[in-house]
């Protein structure tokens, strides 16, 4: 194939482009980069101008942009495929706990580290630089491909809503795959069959109208980090199960034949242990580590702030404590009934003497998942077993992408995860980094799936 060759002889300059789109700090949760992720558009649209793709747009939301371009010369007989990614990244801080700062991007080990390498800057590029390889080469794709490229996954999407539906006709596609993902180790392929969702609240408890003398008051009214304590505590058993009334009620139950799926996949739960240095697993009873990881909802206490933070000691009472809360969903839950029960559940549960408020925070996201036997799904399989030389195992994640289920409900299409980062990248934390083999693995990877997608 033309385009393998392609590939290997660009790679150098591949890389040397990854190093340069990481150094754009688009990080999308910071009002002072807001630029910056703009800047990151404006990268992506000329490098798919220059990979041959057309109509290449950096395209206004409320908040961050979208990028989109198409090549649509395959014929009217060829389906039409939608590839999508992100170009926003997470924010960097610790920096101190970086070994090189995460915008100025190093190879070492062969790999690239600094931030958004493996999420999703360096998986994103992926597809632009297959379909470069193939139109420089063939002068023509197999397929017709559109791509859809965002600048606010990492804050929750929320202007995509709005955009997919205002944009459905640029957008529409037969195919659609997410080239945010996971794959499961360098020599072992996966397709992730479904996403959780996400809700994020902040419950803010409140007595006095200031933080007052410990001594002077105490004892006379009540402490908001005690109450606040209190109402966490009841939240949760003591053996993980959330008590919350009514939050598993629109959970669909795990089937014996996903349950048996599930356990196919091997886990090595010493190795887990080992992997997160926690002392043993835990979690809702009834249930596998690997399902509660994969198919059961969660809730977790993110933050927590109240009081004197500094060293020592400051005998005050405070006048508020606040938890940042976010619970990851399964289908068929939805984020919003989800906040109601959680809203219900404080004020039934609200200690005396404090107010306590429950604040929906940005970033929701609807569960996710593949229906059995999906046919681009049984493509993207081809393509990884070809590639890898192994058949992918079938999987499920525990993280969230808010425009799945929006492409879902806009365009009628499931989106297949086509993606070549992996869970120990770092992702969201310090020392962030991308296998450089797996970027080029992933560039073949995408070649062939566009060629098999032309073929069928
Ligand atoms: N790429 C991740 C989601 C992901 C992680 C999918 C691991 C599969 C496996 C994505 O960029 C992400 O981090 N999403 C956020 C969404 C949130 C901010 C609404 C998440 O899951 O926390
Ligand atoms: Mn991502
Ligand atoms: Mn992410």
């Amino acid at each position: 194939m033309a385009w393998q060759t392609y590939l290997d002889r660009e790679q150098d300059r591949f890389v040397q482009e990854l190093i340069e789109f990481v150094r754009i700090p688009s990080v999308s949760a910071k009002p002072e980069n807001v630029a910056d992720v703009r800047r990151a558009a404006e990268w992506v649209a000329a490098r798919l101008t220059a990979a041959g793709a057309e109509n290449a747009q950096v395209l206004a939301t409320a908040g961050h942009p979208v990028v989109c371009a198409d090549w649509l010369h395959a014929g009217a007989d060829k389906p039409t495929v939608l590839i999508y990614g992100h170009f926003d990244v997470q924010p960097a801080e610790p920096f101190e706990l970086w070994t090189s700062p995460p915008f100025a991007p190093e190879i070492r080990d062969g790999r690239l580290w600094g931030r958004g390498a493996s999420d999703d800057k360096g998986g994103m590029l992926i597809p632009i630089l297959a379909v470069e390889a193939m139109l420089r080469t063939a002068g023509r794709l197999p397929v017709n491909v559109r791509f859809f490229f965002e600048g606010q996954e990492e804050i929750g999407s929320p202007d995509l809503p709005p955009f997919v539906r205002a944009h459905a006709e640029r957008l529409k596609a037969d195919m659609i795959f997410s080239a945010d993902g996971l794959q499961w180790a360098p020599g072992q392929p996966q397709i992730v069959e479904a996403l959780k969702g996400l809700v994020s609240m902040e419950l803010v408890v409140r007595a006095a109208r200031a933080d007052l003398h410990s001594g002077l008051h105490g004892g006379g009214i009540a402490n908001p980090a005690m109450a606040l304590a209190q109402l966490l505590g009841s939240l949760k058993s003591a053996d993980g199960l959330v008590t919350v009334a009514g939050f598993y009620d629109a959970v669909i139950p795990l089937s014996d034949a996903e349950r048996a799926a599930i356990a196919c996949v091997p886990f090595d739960e010493a190795a887990y242990l080992a992997e997160t240095g926690a002392p043993a697993p835990f979690g809702e009873p009834g249930y596998s580590t690997r399902e509660r990881l994969w198919a059961r909802p969660t809730l977790d206490v993110n933050g927590l702030t109240s009081g004197w933070q500094g060293a020592g000691t400051k005998t005050v009472l405070p006048a508020e404590a606040r938890a940042k809360i976010t619970c990851r969903l399964v289908a068929a839950q939805s984020p919003e009934a989800v906040l109601d029960a959680i809203r219900a559940h404080v004020k039934a549960h609200c200690p005396p003497g404090v107010t306590a408020e429950l604040i929906q925070n940005p970033g929701r996201a609807d569960p996710f998942q593949m229906p059995a036997g999906h046919n681009a799904t049984g493509i993207a399989a081809k393509a990884l077993t070809e590639v890898y030389g192994r058949a992918p195992y079938r999987t499920r994640a525990g993280g969230s992408i808010p425009v799945m289920t929006t492409l879902l409900d806009v365009l009628g299409v499931h989106a297949v995860m086509f993606g070549f980062s992996h869970d120990d990248e770092n992702l969201h934390a310090p020392d962030e980094f991308f296998r450089l083999d797996a970027f080029r693995l992933g560039q073949t990877a995408y070649a062939r799936l566009l060629e098999q997608l032309g073929a069928g």
